[in-house]
């Protein structure tokens, strides 16, 4: 349910406990659209946002940065009525999401954190991420369609699924650069989350791609060893995107971690 009531772009479907789900870079709302209808027709209320300067959402800032992203994230729960909520990432929506716990801990029943990385950036990740928002800035997005491809799905999904290709390659082109370039300068003076992982503890599914190129199976395996209540799920023939590439098997994961959460507490 697209809506232009709230003053940010979301999906909102079903009811029960929210679940917050929060897309990655560059991309929007609509990479949810499986879980979207999944969860809702399973017991849950699934919202997924764009994030500052993505998607519909558009902005002129220079520099969107991870907390930036997570106070947005809270101000639309204020708007929707919603006090706490199951809030899941993928990828740069992993580093909103530990913002938003590191600001709003009471916020989160439950943390998903799929093709996460909770490393700062250092000096060459800083400035290959400038280079790349001036880039955009300067010839759009099309150019880094290519790389991303190859880069965020298993070369399974690039050669048995052209639909979601095709999903992957229109959210990108749809970007608006501004936004892009906002996002990467914001990703590239976020926090060292490795330092915040001890204070989680909410209850945490970490997901990792098996044939994921950027993320490996191991970054997410010491993720895990930092947040004490946790599970790691490794997702077989996915890659990055691995909720859009292996659907059924990321949705099924997902809904058991759910439940498991919350049908244990009230
Ligand atoms: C993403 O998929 O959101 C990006 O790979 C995040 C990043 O550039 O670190």
């Amino acid at each position: 349910m697209p809506t232009s009531l709230h003053s940010t772009a979301l999906d909102d479907l079903g009811t029960g406990k929210a679940v917050v789900l929060l897309h990655g870079f560059p991309f929007n709302r609509s990479m949810w659209s499986d879980q979207i209808e999944f969860l809702s027709a399973h017991g849950y209320r699934s919202i997924a946002p764009d994030l500052r300067g993505l998607g519909e959402n558009r902005s002129d800032d220079e520099v969107a940065t991870m907390e930036d992203m997570a106070r947005d994230v809270a101000a639309l729960m204020d708007e929707l009525k919603i006090d706490r909520a199951i809030i899941g990432g993928l990828s740069m929506g992993c580093y909103v999401a530990f913002e938003f716990i590191r600001l709003f801990p009471s916020r989160v029943r439950a943390l998903v954190l799929a093709g996460a990385r909770a490393e700062g950036a250092d000096k060459a990740e800083k400035k290959s991420r400038e280079q790349q928002a001036k880039r955009v800035l300067e010839q759009g997005m099309t150019h880094a369609i290519d790389s991303i491809l190859q880069s965020l799905l298993s070369p399974r999904t690039v050669a048995e699924k052209p639909d979601v290709v095709s999903r992957v390659r229109e959210m990108v082109a749809s970007t608006d650069p501004r936004g892009a370039a906002a996002a990467q300068r914001g990703m590239a003076v976020r926090r060292d989350y490795r330092d915040d992982l001890p204070n989680i503890s909410a209850p945490t599914l970490i997901t990792a791609g098996h044939e994921d190129g950027v993320r490996k199976p191991i970054d997410a395996g010491s993720i895990q060893q930092g947040i004490e209540n946790s599970r790691l799920e490794v997702i077989d023939k996915a890659g990055h995107l691995m909720n859009m590439e292996q659907p059924e098997r990321f949705n099924q994961v997902l809904l058991e971690f759910l439940k498991s959460v919350t049908e244990a507490r009230p």
